[in-house]
């Protein structure tokens, strides 16, 4: 066989297995949200209803697949190729609100983009919910949290 022939193949063959594996595993970049998102910043007031409102959207919305504490435990999570990182995660809660807003917006492969289901003010309703579920339940803020 010629090396070029010997080459392509190869490379084909690499090609191929990825795509298989992005495509039926799950496997696949960190997810990132580009620089300019860290710029993003809430216009709203964080008022008493801010956390008890994004309660309700999150557990309509997002806790399916995230859980309702965020711990990628909820009833759909078993059925996601990729499994989200839980919310507690330090490679989630060292990210900016700005970027955390960003994902929700755009989505990515299984996450669906929240650009036209759910408001601006909503979206950063979500950003200030997430960090609230993320810390220890005790010092959590949401005045009707719920354990679950
Ligand atoms: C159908 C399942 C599903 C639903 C519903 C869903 N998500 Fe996700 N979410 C995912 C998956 C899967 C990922 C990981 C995506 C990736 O890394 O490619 C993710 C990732 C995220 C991330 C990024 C975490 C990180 O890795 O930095 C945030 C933030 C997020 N979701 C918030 C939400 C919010 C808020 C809602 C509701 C408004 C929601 N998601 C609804 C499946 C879902």
């Amino acid at each position: 066989m010629g090396k070029l022939k010997f080459v392509l193949i190869v490379t084909c063959g690499s090609i191929l297995a990825f795509s298989f594996n992005v495509k039926y595993t799950g496997i696949q970049e960190p997810w990132k949200a580009p620089a300019a998102a860290d710029t993003l910043v809430s216009p709203y007031l964080i008022e008493p209803l801010t956390l008890p409102q994004g309660q309700e959207i999150y557990t309509i919305y997002c806790a399916s697949c995230h859980g309702h504490q965020g711990m990628s435990d909820g009833t759909a999570t078993n059925n996601l190729k990729v499994k989200p990182l839980k919310f507690q995660d330090k490679k989630v809660s060292s990210q900016t609100n700005g970027a955390i807003f960003w994902k929700i917006r755009e989505g990515r492969g299984e996450m669906p983009s929240f650009r036209d289901v759910l408001s601006d003010e909503q979206k950063w309703q979500m950003v200030e919910y997430i960090r609230d579920i993320s810390k220890p339940y005790e010092e959590q803020l949401n005045p009707l949290k719920a354990r679950h």
